[in-house]
């Protein structure tokens, strides 16, 4: 079939990035389509949806600071839009984060995190592990102390592509439901693409936001692909009985044996257990290994899940970076601008996302808070712009 369809913007992807691009610029008055077999799918099936500025910040990244925590200031506004414009909760819960240790190799990692945070002018606060177990009963009669970060929330991954997707609808992005099997390039400039069905769809603008499959769309000349590639998390679901809640009224974290656990429970029972990290390309395989490593590592950290029914294990795949930031705004190939490489934090950054990508599409001028992200820092040309810090 050979279709032809033309729009003012066309996304590539509609992941969350991809959906609160065409979201945010339809909001600006453009035509916008959105080109996906499964809109709403991809990586917020499986994230945690942990909104983490502060308790995951690492050393030299200080720049992807600055835009996580302008996209958390953003988060509430943002939230309270989205609801309003698709009519349903997305799940946002301002509960804030406790990051614990549990020996002393646990606990002088995290000093040094407080201290580096401190350094950084952020708000955590160092607790005794009593005054850890005092606002979490349920953690281990074993964890030495904790950082509390009031200002980590969460919001429902799920539930906001949902939302995403309806608002999208509402405000008239229209949809090619199809895997995209190029990109179309006429006289040196990104002109649409081509579904794998043979449909064509034509736009003045593309944007390329298909999370860790953005570095293989073809047509894409090589100088401009992203350099993105596909970082494995499994992720465990399980729900805690109404007889056993409030289980957990936080987000409570840790480092155990080097590796990140998390526990993210929100208001409606599901205590979402994440997450291994693995470079293991495209699979996405739910291992007994990775199950059993979370569950021992959060068995550690709160013994009473072992009691609790384990609903769903899942395994899903970061957008990473070289530099671990995204990539946003236009490339060399007039026409074509990106909106990957997210990491772990695109459910965080989704509103600055969101808001910067529609700017530059409708004004052709990338936002103050976006342009250190812009792709040219990873120009394989020399140029003015070079990658950001890379955490240690
Ligand atoms: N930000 C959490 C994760 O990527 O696992």
């Amino acid at each position: 079939m050979s279709r032809s369809r033309s729009s003012d913007v066309l996304v590539i992807g509609g992941g969350i990035i991809g959906l609160v691009t065409a979201w945010r610029a339809a909001g600006r008055g453009l035509a916008v389509t959105v080109a996906d077999p499964d809109p709403g799918g991809g990586a917020a099936q499986v994230a945690a949806g942990m909104l983490a500025a502060v308790t995951e910040l690492h050393h030299g990244e200080q720049t992807l600071l600055g835009l996580n925590l302008e996209s958390a200031r953003r988060y509430p506004g943002f939230v309270a839009e989205l609801e309003e414009a698709c009519g349903r909760s997305v799940g946002y819960r301002a509960c804030g984060t406790l990051a614990v240790a549990l020996d002393a190799d646990d606990r002088a990692h995290l000093r040094e995190l407080h201290a580096l945070q401190h350094r950084s002018g952020l708000e955590s606060q160092w607790l005794t592990g009593r005054e850890c177990r005092r606002l979490e009963p349920m953690l281990a009669p074993g964890v030495r102390g904790g950082l509390q970060v009031e200002g980590d929330h969460q919001v429902d991954p799920r539930r906001l592509a949902a939302a995403l997707l309806t608002a999208c609808e509402r405000a008239g992005v229209a949809f090619a439901r199809g895997w995209v099997e190029r990109l179309s390039v006429v006289r040196d400039r990104a002109a649409g693409a081509v579904l794998v069905d043979g449909t064509e769809l034509a736009a003045d603008q593309v944007v390329l936001a298909a999370g860790s499959l953005s570095g293989e769309l073809g047509g894409v000349p090589s100088d401009v692909l992203p350099p993105v590639r596909p970082v494995k998390g499994q992720v465990l679901r399980l729900t805690v009985p109404r007889a056993y809640a409030p289980f957990l009224s936080r987000t409570v974290r840790a480092v155990v044996r080097g590796s990140h656990v998390y526990l993210v429970p929100r208001e409606n029972g599901e205590l979402v257990v994440g997450a291994t990290s693995e470079e293991l390309g495209w699979d996405t395989t739910v291992t007994a290994g990775g199950v059993y490593e979370l569950l021992r590592d959060a068995h550690e950290l709160v013994p009473g899940i072992t009691e609790l029914p384990l609903t769903e294990t899942r395994a899903g795949l970061r957008p990473g970076s070289p530099d671990n930031a995204p990539l946003l705004g236009p490339t060399a190939l007039p026409g074509l601008a990106l909106a990957t490489g997210h990491y772990r934090n695109g459910v965080l950054l989704t509103p600055v996302t969101g808001d910067a990508l529609a700017a530059y599409l409708a004004t052709g001028e990338l936002p103050d808070e976006a342009r250190p992200f812009a792709p040219g820092r990873f120009a394989r040309v020399p140029g003015p712009s070079r990658p950001l810090e890379v955490s240690a």
